[in-house]
C-alpha cells in the first residue's frame, strides 16, 4: 500500500456554494497538485539529543541513511561544536542525490516514555512536535514531496506530520494558500515495510479525523449553518455510516422543548443528526453526543462583541464526534458506535427564549432558562435523553460548554466529569498516547444543589453564582443521563489552539478527537459492545 496520503482535487465531492465548494478539501497537504508538477524532495531523519561532540544518536532510519551516504550526514553535523537539543533542527542541502534537502530533527532524550507528572507519553509528544517542525520548515523551502523518519514511532510520526500541515485555507485566494506537500514514510531500509506502512496510516488516519474536526470548527457560522454540518457530514461519513437529519418537526414530535428553546430565536432551521457506525453486531451500541452550536451569541443574554467570532468553534463537540466517527470508520474499528448531534444558532430574536422562561425536556423536567447563553447544556439534556433510548454501553459527550472549564484548565487538558472511575481510567490512558490531555472534575451532590434550588422549575440553567461554572453545567447534565457509564467532556478550554500544543499551528484545535479515537480503539479491543 502507498505510504503517501494524496487526494487529487478531482476527486472532492462538491458543496453547494460553489466557488467555496472547489475549494474544500479534506485532507491537509492535499491540494492543487498538476501532474505536471516538478518534485522538489527532501527527507526528514530524527536524531536523539546527545552530548557528544563525536557521534551523533541516529534512530534506526537516520543511521542507516548516513551509512549508505557513507556517513557524510554525520559529518556535516558534526562540523559545528553544538549538539542538537530536543526540538532544535539543522537542514543540509545536496548531501545525497536523491533529495535536495536533509533535514535533521531531534526529538530528544532516547528512551523517553510515560511521564507521571505530565500524565503524557513524552517520546510520543516530542516525536509528534519534532517532526511537525521538519515538514513546515521545509514547506517554508518549496520542498512538496517528503520522506520521513518514522523516528521510532511510526503513529506518532505521521500524527505529527499530518496535523501540523493542516491550514484551512479554503477562503483564500489561490497565491495565499498553503502549497500542497505529499508526505510518506521513509521505509526503504525497514525490515517490516508492511507493517510500517499500516502503522504510517493509521497515524494519518487519526490526524485525518481531527482535521476534520478543526475544519468544521473553523468554518465561518454564515457557511457553516446546522443544515451544512449535516450535509458536510453526510458527504463524508455516508459510504461507511447511516445518517439520518432529523428536522424541527421530528424535534417536536420527540417533545425536546429544551433544544427547540435555544433553537427558536434564530431563522436558521434547527438539525438533530443521527450516526450509526455498525463496526460489529451489538444491541448496545457506544454512544457520542456532541453540542452542535454552530454560532452562540449568547441569545438575549447577549455576549460581549470582543472575540465573539471565535463562537463560529461552538459545535466543537459535535464537530470532533464526526471527526471521531470518520476515523473509526476508516480504520474499520470493530465497534458499534451511534452519535447524536443537536445542531442550532443561539440568537437574540423577538422569537428567542427570554431570561425567565421555563421550558420542557423530553424526560418531562421542567428548566427556568435564566440566562439564554448557558444554551449548550439545553441542547445536550435533549440529546442525552434520547441516546439513553439505545441501551448503549456507555455515553460519552463532548461540548465547548463553559468559560468555567477554560479559566480551571486552560488549553491544558479538556474537563472529564464521570460516574465511572473505570471509564475514566480508560480515557485517560487513552489521552496519554494520544498527548491529548485530559483532567477529571468533580461531579459532587453540592454542585447538583446549585441548579436544584429553582424558583419556577425543577432545574434553573444556571447555578446561581460564577464559582465553579464547569462543574455546575456537568451537574446539571446529570439530571438528564441514567447510564452508569456517563463521560462528559467539556472542551471549551482546548477549543482553540493559541500556539502550546507545536504541531497544531493557531488556530480551531479539534481537540480531544483522537483521544476519543484511541479510547474507541481500546474499548473495541475489550469488549462485545
Ligand atoms: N459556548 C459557551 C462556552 C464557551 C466559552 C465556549 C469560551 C468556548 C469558549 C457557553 O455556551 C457559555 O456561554 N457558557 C456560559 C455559561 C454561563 C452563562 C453560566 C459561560 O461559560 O460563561
Ligand atoms: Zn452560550
Ligand atoms: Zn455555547
Amino acid at each position: 500500500m502507498a505510504a503517501s496520503i494524496v487526494k487529487r482535487v478531482s476527486r472532492v465531492k462538491k458543496l453547494n456554494v460553489s466557488h467555496i465548494s472547489a475549494r474544500y478539501k479534506l485532507l491537509t497537504g492535499s491540494r492543487h497538485f498538476s501532474t505536471s508538477k516538478q518534485w522538489n524532495k527532501a527527507l526528514v531523519l530524527g536524531v536523539y539529543e546527545n552530548e557528544s561532540t563525536d557521534s551523533i544518536d541516529f534512530t534506526g532510519t537516520a543511521r542507516k541513511f548516513d551509512e549508505k551516504a557513507d556517513g557524510k550526514i554525520s559529518q556535516l553535523l558534526l562540523t559545528v561544536k553544538k549538539p542538537l537539543k530536543c526540538g532544535k533542527t539543522r537542514t543540509l542541502h545536496a548531501v545525497v542525490p536523491e533529495f535536495s534537502s536533509v533535514l535533521v530533527t531531534c526529538i530528544g532524550k532516547r528512551g523517553e516514555g510515560y511521564d507521571e507528572l505530565e500524565t503524557v507519553d513524552k517520546g510520543r509528544e516530542s516525536i509528534r512536535a519534532a517532526v511537525a517542525k521538519a515538514v513546515l520548515q521545509l514547506r517554508e523551502l518549496g520542498e512538496n514531496e517528503i520522506e520521513v523518519d518514522s523516528c521510532g514511532d511510526t503513529e506518532a510520526s505521521a500524527e505529527g506530520c499530518h496535523l501540523a500541515l493542516f491550514s484551512y485555507d479554503d477562503l483564500k485566494a489561490e497565491k495565499s494558500r498553503k502549497p500542497a506537500v505529499r508526505i510518506s514514510c521513509a521505509t526503504r531500509y525497514s525490515q517490516d515495510k508492511n507493517s510500517m506502512e499500516k502503522e504510517w496510516r493509521k497515524g494519518a488516519i487519526l490526524a485525518e479525523g481531527q482535521n476534520l474536526s478543526r475544519r468544521l470548527m473553523e468554518m465561518p457560522a454564515n457557511l457553516l449553518t446546522p443544515t451544512k454540518f449535516a450535509e458536510i457530514v453526510k458527504e463524508q461519513l455516508a459510504d461507511k455510516c447511516e445518517v439520518l437529519v432529523r428536522d424541527k418537526d421530528w424535534a417536536e414530535s420527540m417533545k425536546m422543548g429544551s433544544f427547540l428553546s435555544v433553537a427558536r430565536g434564530s431563522v436558521e432551521p434547527p438539525v438533530f443528526l443521527e450516526i450509526e457506525y455498525k463496526g460489529r453486531q451489538s444491541d448496545s451500541p457506544l454512544a457520542l453526543v456532541g453540542k452542535g452550536v454552530t454560532f452562540d451569541t449568547g441569545g438575549i443574554s447577549i455576549k460581549p462583541s470582543q472575540g465573539m467570532d471565535a463562537m463560529r468553534g461552538d459545535m466543537g463537540g459535535a464537530a470532533c464526534v464526526a471527526g471521531s466517527l470518520l476515523s473509526v470508520s476508516k480504520l474499520q474499528l470493530p465497534v458499534h458506535v451511534k452519535a447524536f448531534i443537536p445542531l442550532c444558532e443561539n440568537m437574540p430574536s423577538g422569537s428567542a427564549t427570554k431570561p425567565g422562561d421555563v421550558v420542557t425536556a423530553m424526560n418531562g423536567k421542567t428548566i427556568q432558562v435564566d440566562n439564554t447563553d448557558a444554551e449548550g447544556r439545553l441542547i445536550l439534556a435533549d440529546a442525552l435523553c434520547y441516546s439513553e433510548q439505545f441501551n448503549p454501553s456507555l455515553i460519552l459527550d463532548m461540548a465547548t460548554l463553559t468559560g468555567a472549564i477554560d479559566v480551571a484548565l486552560g488549553e491544558g487538558a479538556a474537563g472529564v466529569f464521570t460516574n465511572s472511575e473505570n471509564m475514566w481510567n480508560k480515557l485517560q490512558k487513552a489521552s496519554v498516547r494520544s498527548g491529548d490531555r485530559v483532567w477529571r472534575m468533580p461531579l459532587f451532590n453540592h454542585y447538583t444543589k446549585k441548579i436544584t434550588e429553582c424558583q419556577l422549575a425543577d432545574l434553573n440553567n444556571i447555578g446561581g453564582s460564577r464559582s465553579g461554572g464547569a462543574c455546575t453545567a456537568a451537574a446539571f447534565l446529570k439530571e438528564f443521563v441514567n447510564n452508569k457509564n456517563w463521560l462528559h467532556l467539556d472542551i471549551a478550554g482546548v477549543m482553540s489552539n493559541s500556539g502550546d500544543v507545536a504541531y497544531l499551528g493557531k488556530g480551531m484545535s479539534g481537540r480531544p478527537t483522537r483521544t476519543v479515537i484511541e479510547f474507541i480503539n481500546m474499548i473495541s479491543k475489550e469488549t462485545k459492545n
